[in-house]
């Protein structure tokens, strides 16, 4: 029988993380296996709004506004999780671990107060995997300079990307079996199958 699992995708801007998400779309409507796909902050219409405020160029709100903001967009997504938690694959691009990555590990929020928020509007919801995307410090600086400021998180400094992914590696090696490092510095085509592989295990 088919696990449903929630499988969640972190890692910094230019990790690699958009391409693999496409990726396993693709295989999984190739085999025509029933998902949920959300983007985060964004996901449905109200969510999309709050991204939009968040993260347009001429948005300048406070770390804690933005912090507050990730997690009212999240609050959004969080009915649509639940009516489909263990009835479809979910799949996720961001989620909980990039509010302690960025407003915690990043920004130097509380900690404590990110988790407890979370688990107020997660409600018993649980990540099953996660995907973390990972980059050199020499690919890091490489990858952020080749970016366009897309957006308003786009133009951090390098050393903010830093703080950031160690957050994210502390994170990961906290949990191992939970969690798969992508060393994206590797060869894209062999994590992409590194990848599928571990999907096809999980679901
Ligand atoms: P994206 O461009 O990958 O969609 O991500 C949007 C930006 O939002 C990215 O820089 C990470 C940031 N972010 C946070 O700072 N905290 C959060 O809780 C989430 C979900 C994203």
């Amino acid at each position: 029988m088919s696990k449903k699992p929630i499988i969640v995708f972190e890692g910094i801007e230019g990790s690699g993380k958009s391409h693999h998400i496409k990726k396993i779309v693709n295989f999984l409507k190739k085999k025509k296996v029933d998902f949920l796909f959300l983007r985060e902050p964004g996901g449905n219409a109200n969510s999309e709004k709050i991204r939009k405020l968040i993260l347009s160029k001429k948005t300048k709100f406070q770390p804690k506004t933005d912090l507050l903001l990730y997690i009212a967009a999240r609050n959004e997504n969080i009915s649509i999780l639940k009516k489909n938690y263990k009835k479809k694959i979910i799949l996720i691009d961001r989620f909980i671990d990039s509010t302690l990555a960025y407003q915690h590990y990043g920004m130097g929020l509380d900690l404590n107060f990110i988790n407890n928020v979370n688990k107020f509007i997660l409600d018993g919801l649980k990540v099953d995997f996660t995907f973390l995307n990972v980059v050199s410090e020499k690919n890091m600086i490489k990858r952020l300079r080749k970016r366009k400021k897309l957006n308003r998180y786009d133009k951090f400094d390098n050393n903010f990307y830093k703080k950031v992914q160690k957050g994210f590696i502390k994170m990961a090696q906290k949990k191992p079996k939970k969690y798969f490092i992508v060393n994206s510095n590797l060869e894209i085509k062999s994590n992409e199958k590194l990848i599928i592989n571990i999907v096809k295990d999980l679901i």
